[in-house]
């Protein structure tokens, strides 16, 4: 036993970084940092801010995946995507998780800062609104949170020009022998996908023969997976909510509990539920 303090550096640990990069340099965790700025002295407050803007950041990642993975679907190269669409599901349980620290917060935490944060709500998220747009949940109404800033709203615009991630995924069955008809296959990007008994059908055929078509079964699973945790999400969101502000208004001007209610019944890939009762 000696009694000389552990030292690092004598197993070569980095001590000294002028004019290097640090890890708080490469992380830029100098502007995330300082980006929490309270408007109250509620204590709450900061776990309420830090809540969202963790989402965010994840938020950030799961696209990041989903636009890489919708690209690889059009280029027919599967296997990769399916890693990147088994992330996002993790990504969304993550999400999940993180409801179980905001819970800690009471309808009276909450009450003590609710007033300043005026108009806000994750409503204007433009993050989550991509992520729908890009899933395939496309309602041009939701555009206009964001009309007053033009970069954002050029974004979300331009997602909705482009082939969702369930239209990316049905090209493949023609692919694969299993025709649809040109409508499914050359709709209007801008709106959303309707259910098909065509569409159901073709992924029935899947379903009733997964080893003839393994690659088709497995990403259906996928996608449905990741319909699976995005649904608890929504959940999740619903009771918190419920949980910390009854049956009032949102911030952003809703009903509240009924609006997130509805959003409950919003399904992204119908078929690849419906087909289940017909197998
Ligand atoms: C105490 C915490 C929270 C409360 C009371 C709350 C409340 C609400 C309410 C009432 C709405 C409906 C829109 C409105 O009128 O405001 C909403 C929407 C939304 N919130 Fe929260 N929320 C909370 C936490 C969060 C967190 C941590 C996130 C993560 C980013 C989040 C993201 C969203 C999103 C994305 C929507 C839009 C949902 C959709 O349009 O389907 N919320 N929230």
């Amino acid at each position: 036993m000696t009694n000389t303090p552990y030292d690092p550096a004598a197993e070569g640990a980095q001590m000294r970084f002028d004019g290097r990069m640090s890890y708080t340099d490469y992380l830029h965790l100098d502007p995330i940092l300082t980006a929490q700025h309270p408007l109250s002295t509620a204590h709450d407050e900061m776990l309420f801010i830090v809540q969202h803007q963790t989402s965010e950041l994840w938020m950030r990642l799961a696209i990041h995946e989903l636009t890489a993975a919708r690209a690889l679907l059009l280029d027919d190269t599967l296997r990769p995507a399916f890693k990147m669409l088994a992330r996002i599901a993790r990504i969304f349980e993550q999400l999940n998780s993180a409801w179980d620290v905001l819970r800690t917060m009471t309808p009276s935490d909450y009450t003590a800062f609710r007033e300043t944060l005026g108009q806000s709500s994750g409503f204007q998220s433009w993050q989550y609104r991509r992520i729908e747009f890009i899933l395939g949940n496309r309602n041009a109404a939701m555009l206009r949170p964001h009309a007053h800033r033009p970069d954002l709203a050029a974004l979300l615009e331009e997602d909705l020009r482009q082939p969702s991630l369930y239209d990316a995924a049905l090209r493949q069955l023609p692919r694969a022998g299993i025709p649809l008809p040109d409508a499914v296959l050359n709709r209007d990007p801008a709106t959303p996908h309707v259910a098909t008994p065509e569409v159901e059908e073709a992924w029935a055929r899947v379903y009733r023969a997964p080893e003839t078509h393994w690659e088709l079964y497995e990403l259906a699973e996928k996608l449905v997976d990741l319909e699976d945790y995005f649904r608890r999400w929504r959940f999740n969101h619903l009771t918190t909510v419920e949980r910390v502000i009854g049956l009032k208004r949102g911030t952003g001007g809703t009903g509240g509990t009924s609006y997130l209610k509805r959003m409950l019944d919003t399904v992204l890939f119908p078929e690849l539920w419906t087909l289940r009762t017909t197998l």
